[in-house]
């Protein structure tokens, strides 16, 4: 069978795991002596001669990410490592090793999928990762903005919006918040694919208040101040939680319905000043587009306040919201999962219903006494009856055995629904014993 069936099955459920954040400078990250640059390490020589660089396809802040072609599994993937003026800098070498130890734990149709840590002829580490072939949002949006807004481009922004939303949205039920939420990190990949990018600067936020915080504040202020939470901005670093990714989603959002950054300015200490400040000019004085969406305005605008308590309290509920706000304009939610990826991993928590649309999946059960058990799954086939009462443990890993599609069902959907139909709601729920034949 073409997929890695014991590999999948066996690994431990990501969600449950306590995870290293980015920042602590030691703390479950070791680096081998090699990484750190030094001559006298070994180096993997078997993954030089393995990967050919087809040269850079384009860089962050502090990180060149290369087009690598992979002779021995014959696919390209993207490499993530340093800049070349940056190569050598010990604490950005560590910090790249936790981004990979925490990327690696999250699997999501709209995240980008990490595949190793790996280190160059030199020793110096690099990321290797899913190659995504597509264009960085910040760069779709300035193609969008050349042009007028009307319906279908109002749906495609708010599907990708909501498409981030999905993947945050899971990433914190893993307990983890993004922390760099901006349209530079997302990949658009086609009219509905898209990946949240770049975990360099995400933590862990489900600490218990004695755990010291895993990010030293003399990174502060770290992140994208054009698009940067007030709370960190101003380094409280105890005040980061999903809040504040809800108000990186509202700086895409901003961006989306404007065409500027929410802390728009010409120098990036004067964007800090307005971030932390969380100073942000009313999207109608600044888009070029005339008449934007009122209720899209109000959502973004809320995911943009100023004090955490008058967002969103999650991003779960800025999605429900767009979702509500602008529901007339979408196609119904939809993941697509590429061969071989995981649907639903055993233990992973699961917020919605999933109806398998297209394609066939893998059901890999595991038994004390019988050890595996596989199942084939078809297009029509439930996957997550029990979310459909309240959000519950998946109790089976499920795997794309070719290119899937998956429509989600949100309990709000569900329960919409069946208050047009109220008979259903027994069948349902299946609580319908007063049948009398
Ligand atoms: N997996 C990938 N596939 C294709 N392009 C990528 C991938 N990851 C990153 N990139 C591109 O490289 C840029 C820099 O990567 P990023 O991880 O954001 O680096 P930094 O941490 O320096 O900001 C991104 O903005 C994106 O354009
Ligand atoms: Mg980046």
């Amino acid at each position: 069978m073409a997929c890695p069936v014991h590999e999948l099955a066996a690994v431990e459920p990501s969600c449950q795991r306590t995870l290293v954040s980015p920042g602590a400078p030691d703390e479950g990250v070791t680096l081998p002596p090699r990484a750190l640059g030094r001559k006298d390490g070994a180096t993997t020589a078997d993954a030089i001669e393995r990967f050919e660089d087809l040269g850079e396809i384009d860089r962050g802040g502090t990180a060149s990410v290369r087009l690598m072609f992979d002779r021995q599994l014959k696919r390209t993937v993207a490499a993530k490592r340093l800049r070349d003026d940056l190569q050598g800098n010990e604490e950005l070498m560590k910090k790249l090793a936790r981004e990979v130890q925490i990327a690696a734990q999250l699997q999501h149709p709209n995240i980008v999928a990490v595949h190793d840590l790996a280190f160059d002829a030199r020793g110096y580490p690099y990321i290797l990762m899913q190659h995504v072939r597509g264009s960085r949002l910040d760069v779709v949006l300035r193609e969008v903005h050349d042009g007028q807004l009307d319906d279908d481009v109002l749906k495609y922004l708010v599907t990708l919006a909501l498409l981030v939303c999905d993947a945050v949205v899971y990433a914190h039920d893993c307990g983890i918040v993004h922390g760099d939420i901006k349209p530079a990190n997302i990949l658009v990949a086609g009219e509905e694919q898209l990946f949240v990018a770049d975990w360099g600067l995400a933590m862990s936020y489900r600490r218990s208040p004695a755990e010291p915080h895993d990010v030293a504040s003399e990174h502060f202020p770290f992140g994208t101040p054009a698009y940067m939470a007030p709370e960190q901005a101003s380094g409280r670093v105890d005040a980061i939680d999903p809040r504040t990714d809800v108000y990186g989603i509202g700086g895409v959002l901003y961006h989306m319905l404007t065409g500027f950054s929410p802390h728009e300015a010409t120098d990036s200490s004067r964007a800090l000043e307005l971030a932390r400040k969380g100073h942000v000019r009313p999207p109608g004085e600044v888009a070029i587009w005339k008449d934007l969406p009122a209720g899209l305005v109000a959502v973004t605008l809320k995911a943009l306040a100023p004090n955490p308590g008058d967002r969103h309290q999650s991003v779960r509920e800025l999605r429900d919201e767009l979702r509500k706000t602008c529901g007339e304009h979408l196609p119904p939610p939809t993941w697509r999962f590429t061969r071989g990826n995981c649907v639903v991993r055993c233990h992973q928590e699961v917020h919605d219903l999933l109806m398998l649309v297209e394609g066939t999946c893998l059901e890999i059960a595991t038994d004390d006494t019988q050890g595996y058990r596989l199942r084939r799954l078809n297009p029509g086939t439930l996957i997550g009856r029990d979310a459909l009462l309240s959000p519950s443990r998946a109790k089976t890993t499920v795997i794309a055995m070719e290119d899937v599609v998956v429509r989600v069902v949100s309990r709000e959907e569900i329960s919409r629904e069946l208050q047009r139909c109220p008979w259903l709601a027994p069948l349902v729920r299946g609580d319908s014993s007063e049948s009398v034949i």
